[in-house]
């Protein structure tokens, strides 16, 4: 099993802080915010990574993770995305790096309280297709929304005005490598995006879209309240295991 994580994007919604370096990059409590989705994917038991960068300071993430030898890797993988086409545009990056494989892809601000390798497991036994992770928020109307019926999901809609449910679908993704051609037959959103729910949409649709709830809390630091809710979540989190 491979890993991605998403790191390319402008991150406009925190400008001034992303106008001259990358989102990816500004702190989170002690890390730097890349930090997080790399741990998040080592400590489920995977070690092959791609880093997808685009934006600013492209050249600092080879400059403060080199080959990943701190997070105790052999290797570490990058690529460049141009411009700002969206988190499928930045996944069809992978495509080489996956090859024949499977993989988890972690969106470079997301940010989990526990462990996901329950998960990652549960998928290494699914016998093709995807599986996506939710949890609850109460402001659904941020994220990826996935309605829920008779314990199915039966739609995901990206940041709807009206949510019909409170199940936000989070930054992180399993996927077979049929995603790659799924993602070539996409059509840019009205933000002008390549939307990871239209690929979620296609799985549904073919019936092989399998979810998860997550434990613990969530949160993504694209925007400054989250921002500053994940220093404070990673902060208290840190002091709890230092008590402990
Ligand atoms: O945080 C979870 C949410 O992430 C999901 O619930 C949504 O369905 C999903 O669309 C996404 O929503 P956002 O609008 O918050 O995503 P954002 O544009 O902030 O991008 C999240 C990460 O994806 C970003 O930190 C880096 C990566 N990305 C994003 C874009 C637009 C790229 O690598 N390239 C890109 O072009």
């Amino acid at each position: 099993m491979k890993g991605v994580v998403l790191a390319g994007g402008l991150g406009t919604r925190l400008y001034p802080l992303t106008k001259i370096t990358n989102k990816h990059l500004l702190p989170v409590f002690n890390k730097p915010m890349i930090y997080y989705p790399i741990e998040t994917l080592i400590e489920a038991g995977i070690e092959d990574i791609l880093i997808v960068t685009g934006g600013n300071s492209a050249g600092d993430f080879l400059r403060l993770l080199g080959n990943g030898k701190k997070f105790g890797l052999k290797h570490l993988n990058y690529t460049y995305q141009e411009g700002e086409g969206g988190i499928a545009a930045a996944l069809s990056l992978a495509e080489h790096f996956v090859d024949n494989d499977r993989f988890v892809v972690v969106l470079g601000d997301n940010i989990i309280e526990k462990s996901i390798k329950k998960e990652v497991n549960i998928f290494k036994q699914q016998k093709e297709g995807a599986r996506i992770l939710l949890k609850e928020t109460n402001t659904p109307e941020k994220f990826g929304v996935a309605e829920i019926k008779e314990g199915r999901i039966t739609k995901i809609t990206e940041k709807p005005k009206h949510p019909l449910s409170n199940f936000a679908v989070i930054g992180i993704y399993m996927y077979d490598n049929n995603v790659f051609d799924i993602i070539k037959t996409l059509e840019p959103s009205g933000r002008g995006e390549l939307e990871i729910t239209d690929v979620n949409n296609r799985y549904l649709e073919e019936g092989k879209l399998a979810f998860g709830v997550m434990d613990g809390w969530w949160t993504d630091a694209g925007t400054f309240e989250s921002l500053l809710r994940a220093n404070n979540l990673v902060y208290e989190r840190e002091r709890r295991d230092k008590i402990k």
